[in-house]
């Protein structure tokens, strides 16, 4: 089997501040490359940001800067959040980085010499916000029909990509790759938007200077998408590959991105990629849209919810699980500080925390701390023990769905098991006997060895939490591979185990 796997976020613009829809995208590709890496496989994981374009150019024209000091700044920022928010990415590109320009260069040529880039006219309307060009017929009076914002006529000389060519073999590309585009609503979008007809591409500009070069033909600078999209196998070393890491990650496992830049992924760059020959990514995974407390989050509404207050506020694993557990990924949602609240409230110091508190208490009071060897398992243990090898198994087809909502339901259903399993066994009232003395150390080996499980299953959603619940276990803290470690009976008897701290505490809302 291939044990490599290579997950992209789209790279953001520089022209706006990480906010919780950015963190979202990335956080949900950290959950996927961490898993992936617990069960061995050899991690690829980019991020970045995109420096080009018109929007860039102004931004940085009305801050008094210039477009390489706005994205120095910006990119800082978005560096430093994603540290805040223990994203594990592997490599981190800027598209006016070196090895970006060559790339892009290289992959313009390319398709050129293939004869699918042409100098023609172009003449159309142009979304400045949303980079896009539109036909007079997309318009929705006059503004454009994605944002709602103003649009601009430009006639200038172009390069254009003959996307058209391309139609029917993305079509039938689609048509035979059912899981290339996700989830399945939109793709039957991408489906009928393709079968409506391609036209050709313009790829190059003329009326600002903020962006590559056109090779040969230094008045035009190459549309930022074109750009962009270049970036997931710029990263890769593409085409020296001198690392051989495009060699080895593409075609990529997955593109997340979310919805409003579908399009843009699942026609553009496929075709951009058949014309220079070179393999799809094997997914496009378009997530939804997150509105707060009901309202689309804008600077000019002011209600852009920033990562760094929600961490310094209420913890970095929190938000985290929040992000993940509330919303159906692929389904929009809608964040409230007061669903934040009550989802730490009822699932992480009520569910997650006390069951650890609890049973690591009755451990210290029962043995000492000390981690008694089990005796023979009953009917009760049994059904609590068989539900772990269960949710392995169904956590690795939730993961390769990015049902991520699920997988955390899933590892829920495990921890209120474990409470439950409490009510049922009563180890309070077992330690009164002292011919139940077997009976109580089976109870607390399973309850103990059930965490660390659970640590090791949350692991990819929480990695503190799930270091500081090894530690408490008398595991090693940093090692959370899956494999071989994933089976029942890991905790060795004996193992000292003192009462753990609070994981979460609770939240009173204001
Ligand atoms: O489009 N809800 O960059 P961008 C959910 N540079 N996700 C959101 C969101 C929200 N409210 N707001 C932003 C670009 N996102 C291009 C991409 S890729 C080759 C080039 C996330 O800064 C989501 O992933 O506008 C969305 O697709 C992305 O940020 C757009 O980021
Ligand atoms: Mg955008």
């Amino acid at each position: 089997m291939d044990k490599h796997f290579y997950i992209s976020t789209p790279i953001y613009y520089v022209n706006d501040v990480p906010h919780i829809g950015h963190a979202y995208t990335t956080l949900a590709c950290d959950v996927l490359a961490r898993y992936k890496r617990a069960r061995g496989f050899d991690v690829c994981f980019l991020t970045g940001t995109d420096e080009h374009g018109q929007k860039v150019e102004t931004a940085a024209k009305a801050n008094g800067e210039t477009p390489l000091e706005l994205a120095d700044r910006v990119v800082k920022r978005f560096q430093s959040v994603w540290e805040k928010l223990n994203i594990s990415h592997t490599d981190f590109i800027r598209t006016t980085q070196e090895r970006h320009k060559l790339a892009v260069t290289e992959q313009f040529r390319k398709i050129e010499a293939a004869g699918d880039i042409y100098l023609g006219y172009y003449e159309d309307w142009y979304c400045t916000p949303c980079e896009t060009f539109w036909t007079e017929t997309q318009l929705l009076d006059g503004t454009c029909p994605d944002c709602g914002r103003p649009t601009s006529k430009l006639k200038e000389e172009s390069y254009f990509f003959r996307m058209s060519k391309y139609q029917d073999q993305l079509i039938q590309h689609i048509e035979e790759n059912p899981d290339f585009i996700q989830p399945k609503s939109r793709r039957n979008e991408i489906l009928s938007f393709v079968k409506e007809g391609l036209r050709d591409l313009s790829i190059s500009r003329t009326s600002f200077s903020w962006g590559i070069p056109a090779p040969g033909n230094e008045k035009h600078v190459i549309y930022v998408w074109f750009d962009a999209l270049t970036n997931y196998i710029s990263a890769l070393g593409y085409p020296d590959d001198k690392d051989g890491l495009y060699k080895k990650f593409w075609p990529a496992d997955a593109h997340v991105i979310g919805k409003d830049i579908l399009r843009f992924h699942a026609v553009y760059w496929p075709t951009f990629l058949m014309a220079a020959g070179l393999p799809l990514p094997k997914k496009v995974f378009a997530h939804g849209w997150w509105t707060v407390e009901g309202q689309k989050m804008s600077k000019s509404l002011r209600n852009v919810v920033e990562p760094n207050m929600l961490i310094d506020t209420y913890g970095v694993d929190a938000i985290r699980y929040f992000l993940l557990r509330e919303v159906p990924f692929g389904l929009d949602g809608d964040f409230s500080h007061s669903s934040l609240i009550s989802r730490i409230n009822s699932d992480l110091a009520n569910d997650l925390g006390n069951l650890l508190s609890r049973s690591t208490a009755m451990l210290g009071k029962y043995f000492g701390g000390v981690l008694p060897q089990p005796g023979a398992a009953d009917d009760v243990d049994s059904a609590f023990t068989a539900r772990f090898p269960k949710a392995v198994k169904l956590l690795d087809k939730q993961y390769s769905d990015m049902a991520f909502n699920k997988a955390l339901q899933t590892i829920w259903e495990l921890i209120s098991s474990g409470n439950k399993y409490i009510d049922e066994t009563a180890p309070w009232a077992l330690a009164k006997d002292e011919g139940q003395q077997e009976r109580l150390a089976t109870v607390m080996y399973n309850l103990l060895e059930a965490q660390r499980l659970i640590a090791l299953l949350v692991a990819p959603f929480m990695p503190d939490t799930a270091s500081k619940m090894l530690e408490t276990l008398g595991c090693d803290k940093d090692d959370v591979s899956l494999e071989g470690r994933d089976a029942w009976g890991g905790l060795q008897a004996g193992t000292e185990i003192s009462k753990a701290q609070p994981l979460f505490p609770r939240i009173e809302a204001e």
